[in-house]
């Protein structure tokens, strides 16, 4: 129990260091007040410009790197059938996600979890990451919407999963099912705006 909630705590109070607020505090501003109001790597991109966006790419993506790294040191392993998996990563990886949308530093207004969620998909299982990613990328070309790529990638990671990868266990199925719900759902209002045909495109 000590070992469970260490990875939960740990990876909660990292992905509560939400990096778009405390950069964007360096140019003098709280991105959460600009934008769509979201602090994440898009909306720190549309309001603050490249350099600002590289470093919260940089410390989003390590959160998620870090967070899956110490559960995975803290040893405890889950089996099903002939599957093993590490629950300290699941519950790290999944911690580090909710700190980053809801962070206990910032008054519980964060992001959507997206570039987090990445890297810690990353962690899980890197192949069904990089199609995720070429869903991403592919999605993006197409329609400019960052928000239906990042939906789109994330449901067809946990839905590929669930339904063809059959080397991880319930819990790992659960988990991506998991942060596929909460980022969807953090995309509320831009699937409002996306079907109402006035969400933000990506400019270059
Ligand atoms: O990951 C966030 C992205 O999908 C959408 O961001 O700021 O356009 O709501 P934003």
């Amino acid at each position: 129990l000590a070992k469970i909630s260490a990875a939960i705590g740990f990876g909660y109070l990292l992905g509560s260091l939400n990096s778009s607020i405390i950069v964007s505090r360096f140019w003098g501003i709280d991105v959460r007040q600009h934008g769509s109001k979201s602090a994440g790597l898009t909306n720190v991109l549309r309001t603050l410009g490249v350099p600002a966006a590289i470093l919260v790419l940089v410390f989003d993506v390590l959160k998620g790197v870090v967070a899956c790294l110490f559960g995975d040191w803290l040893g405890i392993f889950v089996q099903t059938g002939d599957a093993v998996d590490s629950l300290g990563a699941l519950l790290a990886g999944a911690a580090v996600v909710v700190g980053h949308n809801w962070p206990i530093f910032f008054k519980f207004r964060g992001g959507k979890g997206a570039l987090t969620a990445a890297a810690v998909m990353i962690m899980l299982s890197w192949s069904t990451a990089l199609m995720s990613l070429g869903v991403f990328a592919t999605v993006i070309l197409l329609t400019r919407y960052v928000s239906l790529g990042t939906i789109l990638a994330v449901v067809f990671f946990s839905t590929y999963t669930v339904l063809f990868s059959s080397s991880h266990t319930i819990y790992f199925n659960v988990t991506v099912i998991l942060l596929a719900c909460i980022i969807v759902f953090k995309h509320r209002a831009n699937v409002v705006r996306l079907m109402s045909g006035s969400e933000n495109k990506l400019r270059f």
